[in-house]
């Protein structure tokens, strides 16, 4: 299953760099959002992955580099297949609504899509797991100790390998946004975490899939540490009631490319 520290990484990365942090309001981080936007506007360039130092995205102000990056060569097991764990991945789970005896709280998704290069070609046989909130918006995790309840048939965590034609397939909960300690009443879009492997360990990319017409796209500075609009769209899923399924589930479509002008924002191996 998911490594521990990938969730600890994603969970401690959305706690504030100070308690003291957490009493701007949602006003002042959206006005340093806007006039961030508008300077981008003033001088557009293709800034399809999120600022490594994003002030209204507080952490960002200690976690960010501030030496040049170096290039490093790769250690020799980087450059070779990665590998799973000691067990094999099993189908059953790519499926997180029969993890435990009874059935978890909340509507039904599935979420499907392909793994791409950025030739379009699909990437086989490929890692992705993924991580989330329960329906009320909790995780499990001892960082997370807001008032919303634990689900004891939900643990949040799954993964698949794509198939030959690069597809991913997973049945879930749809995750509730919860809040976090950026600011005042500061609060994420639903969201579920992605990590997949590509065909080496140093082509990983670690990033999130939103939901269409989240109402709190324009309030959240992660969403927002993205500056080019499209680039943020590759981050929202497709309602796709061909993925639905009758009395079952409600689907959505959602690609990921791993290389290339269109690729999925990738995070820092450290960031959230
Ligand atoms: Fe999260």
């Amino acid at each position: 299953m998911l490594e521990k520290s990938m969730v600890d990484n994603a969970i401690e990365a959305e706690a504030p760099a100070s308690s003291d942090l957490a009493s701007d309001t949602q006003a002042t981080i959206s006005a340093e959002i806007m006039d961030l936007q508008r300077q981008y506007f003033e001088a557009p360039a293709a800034e399809t992955q999120p600022r490594y130092d994003y002030p209204p995205y507080r952490s960002t102000i200690l976690r960010h580099p501030t030496k040049d990056f170096h290039h490093a060569d790769p250690e020799t097991i980087e450059l070779i297949a990665p590998a799973f764990g000691p067990r094999d991945v099993d189908a059953l789970e790519a499926d997180l609504t029969i993890q435990a005896s009874g059935d978890p709280i909340g509507e039904r998704i599935i979420v499907t899509g392909r793994v791409l290069d950025g030739d379009g070609r699909p990437v086989s046989a490929q890692l992705v797991e993924i991580w989330q909130a329960n329906a009320a918006g909790r995780y499990i995790h001892k960082r997370d100790q807001h008032h919303a309840p634990i689900d004891p048939n939900f643990t949040g965590v799954g993964r698949c390998l794509t198939d030959s034609d690069g597809s991913y397939w997973f049945r879930t909960i749809k995750p509730g946004p919860y809040p976090w300690r950026n600011h005042y009443n500061a609060w994420r879009p639903a969201h579920i975490h992605f990590s997949l492997f590509g065909r080496q360990f140093i082509s990983r990319m670690i990033t999130q899939m939103y939901f269409p017409g989240d109402p709190l796209f324009d309030l959240d500075p992660i969403y927002q540490s993205i500056r080019d609009q499209r680039a943020r769209d590759r981050l929202v899923a497709t309602y796709d009631h061909e993925v639905t399924s009758h009395e079952e589930n409600t689907g959505y479509r959602w690609d990921l490319v791993l290389t290339g002008s269109s690729s999925t924002w990738m995070e820092p191996e450290d960031g959230e």
